[in-house]
């Protein structure tokens, strides 16, 4: 069994005073039903996990990237234990946006989703192929070979997180269609036998214009163990019923 994780990336978004005003909305209206059918996760810019942390209850806190090593001359970086220390049980790793904008490959990743197993957080290890890819049909072999490339010996489900997020779906209202996810879904946790020997209760996200209206369908596929949302996790009233669409 694994249990659905609703996740919201907040990227580059939301002032201290708009984050802690959405935190506290999520607590006041999230139930102890909700909580019993999904975890759910936050994903601030990172000042804000701080001040998130005093607040936030039985919502879990994410940062959405960290650095390579735990500490030392790595100017910008944000050590994994710092996060871990602040109240974060969840790192994302490789988003999209930080492989293709930041140009980040799967051995940094890699290195990243290793600094973050050392310091106790969760990995939310991104892949996903762009249109073009998909189009050309490579869109298996390109999530595969970012996969092999990304997870480090040592991971099993409880540090890591698999999060499928197609590139050409994220923030454009495109959606992947629910058979192109569950085969998707169903590659990665093949492959995840493959390399870690067991994967059953490794979770698979999916993520890419996930909203209130095609929650429901996506969760409820077999592979699909919850969601990473992006601009839907912005305001309660679009997030709690993806929180809802779980169970
Ligand atoms: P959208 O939900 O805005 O498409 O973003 C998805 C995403 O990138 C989550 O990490």
């Amino acid at each position: 069994m694994r249990k659905t994780l609703i996740a919201g990336n907040w990227k580059m978004n939301l002032d201290l005073e708009e984050g802690m005003d959405l935190i506290q909305s999520l607590v006041n209206q999230i139930t102890p039903d909700d909580l019993s059918k999904c975890d759910v996760l936050v994903c601030p810019q990172m000042p804000l996990i701080a001040p998130l942390s005093d607040i936030a209850g039985s919502i879990k806190l994410g940062a959405q990237d960290c650095g390579a090593a735990n500490a030392g001359a790595f100017t910008g970086d944000t050590s994994p234990s710092l996060l871990a220390s602040l109240g974060c049980d969840y790192v994302i790793v490789g988003h999209s946006e930080r492989r293709v904008g930041r140009l980040e490959d799967s051995g940094l990743i890699r290195s990243k989703t290793a600094a973050a197993h050392a310091s106790g957080l969760t990995a939310i290890v991104c892949v996903g192929e762009s249109e073009n890819e998909r189009d050309e049909g490579k869109a298996e072999l390109v999530v595969a070979s970012q996969l092999a490339a990304s997870i480090p010996p040592g991971s099993n489900p409880d540090n890591l997180v698999v999060a499928y997020e197609p590139v050409w779906a994220i923030g454009t209202g495109k959606t992947a269609s629910e058979a192109e996810v569950q085969e998707m879904h169903e590659t990665i946790r093949d492959q995840l036998v493959d390399l870690l020997g067991d994967a059953s209760k490794i979770r698979i996200l999916y993520g890419g214009s996930v909203k209130a209206d095609n929650a429901v369908a996506l969760l409820a596929l077999k592979d699909v163990d919850g969601a990473l949302v992006g601009g839907a996790a912005l305001k309660p009233d679009s997030f709690l019923p993806i929180i809802r669409a779980a169970g």
